[in-house]
C-alpha cells in the first residue's frame, strides 16, 4: 500500500467457508455479542459492493500509478469480502433468521441513497463522487479499527467462539488492516479537504451507529430461540468490558485520531500482525493452495483449536 512505511501489493484471496457446523449463537451463550457481529453480514455485502462501484468510477481521475494499483487491489479485496459475508446469509436463514427485511433496507441505503444520482456532467457530478470517496475513507477508518480489534480479541477464543466464523472475521479484518491506507490516500490525492473529511466522518459515524444498533435489535427480536430478545447500549458496554465486543472507550478514542490534521491510517493497527494472520488463516491457506493448483477453492471448515 502507498503509505509512509513501505508498500505491500494487495491481492484478493479467493476464500470459501463451510457454515454447516456453525451454531446459531456462535459466541457460546452470548446471543447479543453474536448478533452484533452478525450485523456485519447484513451491511458488508451491499456496503462493499458500493465501495467497488464508486472506486471503478474514480479510477480515471487517479494520476499516480502506484495508488492506482493499490485501488485496483483494494477493489479486488472488497469484492471478495462482500461475497464471503453474503454467503453466510443462507445459513442464517436456515437457522430461522431471515435477514431479507433488513438487507432490503441496506440495499436501498447504498444503491439509492448513496448511489449515482442523475446529475449533469461536471462540477455537480464530481462533487457527489468526491463526497462518496471521503465517506469511504471515513468508513475504512472503522473497518481498520474493527480489523485490528478482531485480530486481538482473544477473549472470543477463550469463550469457544466458532473457529470458522472467527477465521472469516479475522481474514477480513487482516485484509482491512493490510489495505487501511488506500481509501485515505485516495481521498488525499483527489481532494483531501479538511472540512469535507469532518463532514463525511460525522455522516459515516452516525450511519454506522444507526445501522448497527438497528441490525442488532432486528436479530435479537427475530431470533427464534429468544423469548423476548432485546438489545441495549448497556449490553454493548458490558461486552466491551469483557472483551467480546470492542470497548466503548476505544471506539470513542478513535474519533479524535481520525479528525486530527496529522492523521494517517498507517499509524493504526499492525501490518505485521495482519500478514502473520493471513499466513496462518485456514481459509487464506486453502485459497492459496487452490490457486497454485489451478483448482476451485474448497470450503474451509475450521475445527476447534486448529488456529
Ligand atoms: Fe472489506
Ligand atoms: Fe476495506
Amino acid at each position: 500500500m502507498s503509505n509512509k512505511r513501505g508498500r505491500i501489493p494487495l491481492k484478493a484471496r479467493k476464500v470459501s467457508f463451510s457454515w454447516d457446523g456453525t451454531p446459531l449463537h456462535w459466541v457460546p451463550g452470548d446471543p447479543f455479542a453474536t448478533h452484533t457481529m452478525n450485523v456485519l453480514h447484513l451491511l458488508l455485502p451491499a456496503g462493499e459492493r458500493w465501495f467497488v462501484h464508486v472506486y471503478r468510477q474514480v479510477l480515471p481521475y487517479i494520476r499516480d500509478e502506484r495508488l492506482r494499483e493499490d485501488v485496483i487491489g483494494f477493489i479486488g479485496q472488497e469484492a471478495m469480502h462482500s461475497q464471503a459475508h453474503d454467503e453466510v446469509l443462507p445459513h442464517l436463514k436456515e437457522q430461522g433468521l431471515d435477514p431479507t427485511p433488513y438487507t432490503a433496507q441496506v440495499d436501498w441505503f447504498f444503491e439509492k441513497l448513496l448511489g449515482d444520482r442523475t446529475l449533469p456532467p461536471g462540477r455537480a457530478r464530481r462533487w457527489w463522487l468526491m463526497e462518496r470517496v471521503a465517506l469511504i475513507a471515513a468508513i475504512e477508518h472503522y473497518t481498520a479499527f474493527l480489523g485490528d480489534w478482531i485480530l486481538n480479541a482473544e477473549e472470543l477464543d477463550r469463550r469457544g467462539a466458532d473457529p470458522t466464523m472467527l477465521d472469516l472475521l479475522r481474514w477480513h479484518g487482516a485484509e482491512e488492516v493490510e489495505h487501511r491506507s488506500v481509501a485515505f490516500d485516495l481521498f488525499t490525492h483527489l481532494d483531501g479537504g479538511y472540512r469535507r473529511r469532518v463532514r463525511t466522518w460525522a455522516t459515516a459515524f452516525a450511519a454506522l451507529v444507526f445501522l448497527f444498533q438497528r441490525g442488532t435489535r432486528f436479530f435479537m427480536e427475530n431470533d427464534p430461540t429468544l423469548v423476548d430478545g432485546k438489545a441495549s447500549f448497556r449490553d454493548f458496554y458490558v461486552r466491551g468490558r469483557r472483551g467480546t465486543l470492542p470497548a466503548t472507550g476505544d471506539l470513542l478514542k478513535s474519533v479524535p485520531r481520525y479528525l486530527s490534521r496529522s492523521y494517517h491510517p498507517s499509524q493504526e493497527g499492525s501490518t505485521e500482525q495482519a500478514a502473520a494472520y493471513l499466513a496462518t488463516s485456514p481459509a487464506a491457506l486453502a485459497a492459496e493452495a487452490a490457486e497454485s493448483e489451478g483448482a476451485g477453492v474448497p470450503s474451509a471448515r475450521v475445527e476447534k483449536g486448529a488456529v
